[in-house]
């Protein structure tokens, strides 16, 4: 009796596991240099500016999308509900029909802090858009899946493409060529909370609010073209002094909305501060900050130690130091 139930229940294991249509996708992490922030167009996430990232290779999403019998989205393991869905539900919808999406269960897994400012939202609407687009069978070409990718999360169409990565306000999505191979970025983690405004919200609030947003756009999409001439050419210093330009012009343009968006801490303005000192030493060392506290850190290699060391004499001791990664791609299917 036992040996048959056990035969059965291999059987059923097999049929389960192996028979199974399921898809897997790995998207990295990708932090802007020159920030995206306010959107031309809500419903097709069209920036009024135009962005470059870096792609990280050790901060990503893993998402599997598997065959089931009802719709079901996990993130890091738990079941979410209908409400923590549905943003995933009408993504999907950009690859299949309401049919096809409520047979299916997508498990997703951050390799990073959650909404704690290190664009976990980037690698996850990327990792999820590969997957769909493989599972269904969809077979977007670049630039569709690249439109559609952004409709989950704007700066996840970045996530998409590996090294230095533009966005064009125009939609393009592509790499930048760069002799370049030495950069890293030290995220400095300051709090792993949920933000308590979403950028989603921040940028509009941003956008219809701050009298300093007309010119952020005219002075980004500048930059935007000093960084590509900057980072085809090998300008290590110039690329550090338009990162950090961009993240305080960012935050300044925040900061005089109504209501007021403030994403730092007493710690990110410490930091920030250690910063200009080390640098002022001769140091390699240019900070950006995204909807979150946490602060990063553009380096080169040969530079990390000196800086870890000082972060951790002022009391950081949790870093992630990521180099210049690849962007994202099906890891079974
Ligand atoms: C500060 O891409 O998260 O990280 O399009 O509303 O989903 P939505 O916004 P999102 O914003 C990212 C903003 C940023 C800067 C950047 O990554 O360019």
């Amino acid at each position: 009796m036992g040996k048959i139930f056990k035969f059965k229940e291999l059987d059923f294991r097999f049929k389960r596991g192996i028979n199974m249509k399921r898809v897997t996708a790995k998207a990295p992490v990708n932090i802007a240099l020159i920030k995206y922030w306010g959107k031309r167009d809500n419903v097709n996430i069209t920036p009024y500016n135009s962005s470059i990232s870096i792609t990280l290779d050790n901060l990503y999403t893993v998402t599997t999308i598997e065959e089931s019998n009802e719709f079901s989205f996990y993130l890091n393991g738990k079941k979410q509900t209908k409400e923590e869905s549905q943003r995933v539900l009408l993504f999907l919808q950009n690859f299949a029909s309401i049919d096809e999406i409520s047979k299916i269960n997508v498990f997703s897994t951050n390799y990073v802090p959650t909404a704690a400012g290190l664009a976990s939202s980037a690698s996850g609407f990327a990792a999820l858009a590969v997957a769909a687009n493989e599972y269904f069978n969809t077979q977007l070409e670049f630039k569709r899946l690249a439109a559609v990718t952004r409709m989950g999360s704007g700066s996840a169409c970045r996530s998409l493409l590996g090294g230095f990565v533009a966005w064009n306000k125009t939609g393009e999505v592509y790499e930048i060529t760069s002799p370049i191979k030495d950069l890293v970025l030290i995220s400095v983690m300051i709090e792993e909370k949920q933000k308590p405004i979403s950028s989603r919200k921040a940028m509009e609030i941003t956008v219809n609010t701050s009298p300093l947003f007309p010119f952020w756009t005219i002075i980004t999409n500048r930059d935007f073209i000093d960084m590509k001439h900057a980072i085809v050419s090998g300008q290590y210093e110039l690329i550090g002094e338009l990162t950090e330009k961009s993240a305080r012009l960012m935050h300044a343009t925040m900061l005089a909305a109504n209501p007021p968006i403030l994403y730092m801490k007493d710690d990110s303005i410490v930091i920030w501060d250690l910063i200009q000192r080390l640098r002022s030493r001769g140091v390699y060392a240019y900070i950006t900050m995204d909807a979150g506290p946490n602060v990063k850190i553009l380096t080169k290699s040969s530079h990390q130690i000196n800086i870890l060391e000082e972060l951790k004499n002022l009391g950081f001791n949790t870093s992630v130091v990521s180099r210049i990664g690849e962007g994202a791609r099906i890891i079974n299917g």
